[in-house]
């Protein structure tokens, strides 16, 4: 009996340790408080899924139509608030407008190229301003 915990020992000394390190990476990692999600992110992760559908009109030689108004990147409420009144914010908010636009004024033999147009919109402004989620819309060319 003696003899049968010893040899059990070094396994229950790991399995401690492991469940520590399990336990300690996820209170090192930050809580997520949806709630606190701003108007814009909620609505930047819609433009993505709205992006993302119109690749695929385009893919498919069919025309783009955005289900959601992308507009309202210029007035929606950021995490940070004063970041989208500034004047860069703006600027960048309607070449991306305007780059929208000529994607779907596009004829089926432009439309690639406007598409990619537009992709290029989102990195400039994230660039600048949240260059967090890059990689995430780099998947969108
Ligand atoms: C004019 C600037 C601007 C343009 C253009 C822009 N974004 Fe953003 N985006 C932001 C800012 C600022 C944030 C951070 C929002 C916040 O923290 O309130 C953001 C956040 C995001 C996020 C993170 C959302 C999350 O879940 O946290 C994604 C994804 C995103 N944008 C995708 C896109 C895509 C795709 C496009 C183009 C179709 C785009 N953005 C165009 C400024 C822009």
């Amino acid at each position: 009996m003696t003899f049968q915990l010893r040899s059990f020992r070094p396994v229950l000394f790991f399995a401690v340790i492991a469940m520590s390190v399990f336990a300690l990476s996820f209170a090192s990692q930050p809580a997520e408080d949806h709630a606190a999600d701003s108007e814009l992110t909620l609505l930047m992760r819609q433009m993505y899924y709205d992006t993302a559908s119109m690749k695929t009109a385009v893919k498919k030689r069919q025309k783009p139509v955005p289900a959601i108004q992308h507009k309202h990147l210029l007035t929606a409420v950021a995490t940070e608030g004063k970041q989208t009144k500034s004047p860069a914010y703006q600027a960048m908010g309607q070449a991306y407008l305007k780059a929208l636009e000529e994607l779907l004024n596009a004829s089926p033999k432009d439309a690639k190229d406007r598409y990619k147009k537009l992709i290029d919109s989102c990195m400039s402004c994230h660039t600048a301003f949240c260059p967090g989620p890059k990689m995430r819309i780099e998947k969108l060319y």
